[in-house]
Order: C-alpha cells, then sequence, then structure tokens
C-alpha cells in the first residue's frame, strides 16, 4: 500500500499530465470559419490571437485569405495588410474591418508612413473583400488579391484596434505584441502545411506527414489515458 502522501502526488502529477494535453489544441486547422469556408493552409500568427488561413493559386497568381482576429473593443477594428516594400507596418497596404453605419465593413488602406493613415487603393488589385463577425467576438476578413508572378513569400502585417472615430481607425497600442505583429507568409507548400483543398489545386496533394502527425497525437492521448489509468489502478492496490 502506498504512502498517502505518494499516492496524492502521483494522482496530481497524472491528473497535470492528462489536463496539459487538450490545451494546445487551440489553432487554426481546428477553428471553423463562420460560413464554412474553406482553404488549403493555415497559419496560427505568433501575436494577437490572429489566425490566416489562405488558399493560393500559383497559376492566376492569386491569392485568397481569411483573417480572423479580435478587435481590441467591439467599436474598435481588425486589419491586414501586405507589405509589397518592407517588413513593418510603413508601406503596407491593408485591409481594415470596422463598423460602418452599424455593420462591419473592409475599407482599403495604404499606409505610406507611421503619420499617413488614408483610405485609398493598393497597390496590388483585391477583390472580394468583405467582414463578417465570428464567435466569441472575432471578425473575420475575407479578401482576394493578386500577388506578382512566381512569389515565394509576402511581408505580412496585421493589428488590432479599440477605436473608429469619424471613420477613421484610431492609433493602436504600442505593446510588444502589437510591435511584432508581422510576418512572412510563405506561398510555397511546406510540410506543416495542412489539408486537402475541396477544390483541386496546383499545388501538390496534402503532405504526407500530416496524417501520421495527427496519428501521434491521439496515441500521445491514449497513452495518457493508459498512464493514468494505470497509475489511478496502483493506487488502489
Ligand atoms: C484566379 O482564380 C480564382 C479561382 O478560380 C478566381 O477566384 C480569381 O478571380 C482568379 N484571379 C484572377 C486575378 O483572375
Ligand atoms: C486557379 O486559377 C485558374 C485560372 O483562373 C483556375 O482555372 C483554377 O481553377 C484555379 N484553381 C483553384 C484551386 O481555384
Amino acid at each position: 500500500m502506498p504512502s498517502p502522501l505518494f499516492s496524492s502526488v502521483i494522482l496530481c502529477i497524472s491528473l497535470w499530465i492528462l489536463l496539459l494535453s487538450p490545451a494546445q489544441s487551440l489553432t487554426c486547422t481546428s477553428q471553423k470559419l463562420p460560413n464554412n469556408k474553406q482553404y488549403a493552409n493555415c497559419s496560427d500568427l505568433p501575436t494577437l490571437d490572429s489566425y490566416l488561413h489562405y488558399t493560393y493559386n500559383a497559376s492566376n497568381s492569386s491569392l485568397s485569405i481569411a483573417f480572423l482576429s479580435t478587435p481590441a473593443s467591439s467599436d474598435g477594428w481588425v486589419a491586414w495588410a501586405i507589405n509589397p516594400t518592407a517588413t513593418g507596418m510603413a508601406g503596407s497596404q491593408a485591409l481594415i474591418a470596422f463598423k460602418s453605419s452599424g455593420s462591419l465593413a473592409v475599407k482599403t488602406y495604404n499606409i505610406s508612413s507611421y503619420s499617413s493613415i488614408e483610405q485609398s487603393n493598393l497597390s496590388f488589385d483585391v477583390w472580394d473583400l468583405k467582414a463578417e463577425s465570428g464567435s466569441n467576438g472575432t471578425w473575420v476578413i475575407y479578401g482576394s488579391l493578386k500577388v506578382p508572378d512566381k512569389v515565394e513569400q509576402l511581408n505580412q502585417v496585421w493589428q488590432i484596434g479599440a477605436r473608429v472615430s469619424d471613420g477613421h481607425p484610431n492609433k493602436h497600442e504600442f505593446a510588444p505584441t502589437n510591435l511584432d505583429a508581422k510576418e512572412t507568409l510563405s506561398l510555397v507548400e511546406t510540410p506543416q502545411s495542412l489539408t486537402p483543398a475541396s477544390a483541386p489545386a496546383p499545388t501538390p496533394a496534402p503532405s504526407p506527414l500530416s496524417a501520421p502527425e495527427k496519428a501521434g497525437q491521439s496515441i500521445l492521448r491514449t497513452n495518457n489515458l493508459g498512464l493514468f489509468l494505470f497509475l489511478v489502478s496502483a493506487l488502489a492496490l
């Protein structure tokens, strides 16, 4: 018969292991977009709880995206941008969603510098722009854009803000999570990219890695459960 202290320590450890495993599952792969729209790839962006779902069509150099984030307040804004010339905010060509006469709208902004945020056309074609609210206060920006021929990566920037005044999105916070909201978006197929696109894409078939990876995760869960049951039965002895 194990000592009570030993038993409780083991019980705590096993519960901890059991509880830990589902915590990492909130990623774009398990996200459902409001209208169930499907994209070939998705990316968990590193800051601001933001996610990009996208399909790149190399045969006509178009990129169609759904950007999901949560505005800093319900009267705020969310933005996703491509910066054709640099990696930060200055120069970015932005899609900004905010409430306009009560409903969500997407507008295009050429952010030529930190001090000039003007609504204008972008330096590339965009179409099918739309914004929609999703679950738990999230907003989704949908759009398609023309990208340069045979481009392999793009500089993307995203942001959230708390206020819009007179139809203008106001400045965002300057916390590290806001300032770090930029990343390269790779348009070449990477091993961890997911999903069979529902339509035939010009990109290769789903990566052989994704299935084993998923199988591996469930084996891990089963193992945790096995460990837990083993420990519980050990305690009962
Ligand atoms: C490229 O193809 C997609 C999917 O067929 C279409 O939605 C899009 O409008 C096309 N893009 C251009 C720039 O013609
Ligand atoms: C990509 O664009 C081409 C040309 O418009 C189109 O024929 C094809 O269906 C598109 N592929 C997808 C996956 O939409």
